[in-house]
């Protein structure tokens, strides 16, 4: 099967949260399968485009309204990630450092969902599978379906991966124009509420809709931040498939990010090495155990309440624990986190900012990771947790309800709690703090949780079934 992936993220081009990791892991173990796996993303300014050798593709000519631009394809030559890399170049739109987080992301989006479409058209075979990802690119099925340029793509099956539907690419009615050509008797394909919802049209126009764990899809039904009647009235297209995680990549035997590798049978020693250089590099104590944040810092994480619940932690429990939070996003959590900075005696630290390599070396010298999010379609810190050996302290929601059972349940290993409040929050990380007195019942469910299999090879297979499902 040939199967084209259209990401706006893919690790390690381009990665600003879960979708890089995911489109960066999936098309590889596709591959690994037989298949032929394209990514597709636009060309931004990043460290691994200078660091690569190229070759032209494609070069066309299309428009967003009443502006034409050229466009060019280039292509990875060696096709070193296990898969076949393509970069779409807009001059002057693309070519910028963030993936996201301009004034014109809008412009931005259509135009390289326009130029991608555009190119497809011109092959001269057609792929087996589109797959989209999240609203950067699920505007994709409509243009295949109901855009007159591109009439010849309607027979190729596409499918929608929401990663996040708290995001949906709004825009107002104005902006239609950005859309090719249409058959506007299907201009209610494109909109929900009173916008264009890009998000929303994917839902209505792929042929199969994915989200990223069955719980979220569960959930979605009462909380999908107003779409919840349309993916009832869609249900029939949607099902959850849990996503995985790279093993090669995230193997803390081999992990390129650090030095004092560990395995199963060597996780004590391995994490007091790295907790011993996390500690020394972040002024915290190496006795006491280590609590982790990494992550955005926003509401949907749930990261407006660490400060308080950090706070609440240390005064009913005299500062039995160090806390380490690696992430960047509101202004007034970045600062009051940075403030804390001043109060801490060796047992609190933040970094601001975004940094694989400590989140590498985070994951393999934290005691436990702390995820108190509101919403969690499905989660890779948690995953990438437990085969380090870290306890993952959660919230019980969306993905990390399906990865991650109460250490007091039968089988669990990890800490649940069921409330995004700072009672909830506080009371597991005062349940982590006990869980680390407990020395030989840690180490107990350190080698367990090494020893889960979250990877790809198992969550590939439904993605390939559900293609077969659709293929003509
Ligand atoms: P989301 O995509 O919603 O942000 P996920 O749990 O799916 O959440 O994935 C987050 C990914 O981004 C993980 O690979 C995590 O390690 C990484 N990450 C998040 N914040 C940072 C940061 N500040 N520095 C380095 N890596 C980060
Ligand atoms: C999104 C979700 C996250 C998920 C990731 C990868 O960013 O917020 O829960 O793990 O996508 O699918």
């Amino acid at each position: 099967m040939e199967i084209i992936h259209v990401s706006a993220e893919c690790y390690p081009v381009a990665k600003a949260g879960g979708l890089g990791d995911v489109v960066g892991a999936l098309p590889k173990y596709q591959r690994q399968l037989g298949h032929v796996a394209k990514v597709v993303m636009p060309m931004y300014r990043t460290k691994f485009l200078y660091a690569n050798q190229w070759e032209v593709v494609h070069k066309g000519y299309t428009h967003l309204g009443s502006w034409w631009f050229n466009y060019t394809v280039i292509k990875e030559q060696t096709g070193k990630l296990g898969f076949d890399l393509y970069l779409v170049d807009i001059y002057g739109l693309l070519d910028r450092e963030k993936v996201y987080g301009y004034t014109d992301d809008t412009e931005r989006f259509t135009a390289f969902q326009v130029a991608v479409a555009d190119w497809i058209v011109s092959w001269k075979h057609r792929p087996d599978i589109v797959h989209v990802h999240d609203h950067h690119t699920a505007l994709i099925p409509f243009f295949f379906k109901y855009c007159y340029a591109y009439q010849s793509l309607a027979d190729v099956p596409t499918v929608l991966t929401i990663h996040n539907a708290q995001y949906q690419g709004w825009m107002g009615w104005d902006k239609s124009t950005y859309i090719p050509a249409y058959d506007t008797w299907k201009t209610g394909m494109l909109g929900w509420g009173s916008a264009i919802n890009p998000l929303a049209s994917g839902i209505k126009c792929a042929w199969k809709v994915t989200t990223v764990s069955p719980t979220y899809l569960e959930e979605m039904r009462s909380s999908a931040n107003g779409l919840e009647a349309l993916l009832e009235y869609e249900r029939g297209k949607c099902s959850g498939i849990l996503n995985g995680i790279d093993n090669v990549v995230w193997d803390p035997a081999k992990d390129g990010y650090f030095e004092d590798h560990y395995t199963v049978d060597t996780v004590e020693e391995g994490k007091r090495k790295n907790k011993e250089l996390l500690c020394q590099r972040f002024q915290l104590d190496p006795k006491k155990p280590l609590i982790t944040f990494i992550g955005r810092l926003v509401g949907e994480k749930g990261a407006d309440l660490l400060p308080q619940a950090i706070e609440d932690s240390f005064y009913y429990t005299g500062r039995r624990m160090n806390f380490l939070i690696l992430g960047s996003g509101f202004p007034e959590v970045e600062s009051r986190m940075n403030a804390m900075k001043a109060l801490s005696r060796e047992d609190y630290n933040v970094y601001i900012g975004y940094d694989e390599a400590l989140s590498h070396l985070i994951y393999a010298g934290a005691d436990f990771i702390l995820m108190p999010s509101r919403v969690e379609p499905c989660g890779l810190n948690q995953l990438y947790a437990l085969r380090y050996g870290t306890v993952p302290v959660v919230r019980n929601t969306g993905g990390l309800h399906d990865t991650v059972i109460d250490y007091g349940d039968k089988g669990g290993y990890g800490i649940r709690f069921n409330h995004v409040t700072v009672g909830d929050i506080t009371h597991g990380i005062w349940r982590a703090t006990e869980l680390y007195q407990q020395a030989e019942k840690l180490k107990e469910i350190r080698r367990h949780i090494m020893q889960l299999d979250f990877s790809w090879e198992l969550s590939v297979t439904s993605y390939l079934r559900l293609y077969e499902s659709i293929r003509g």
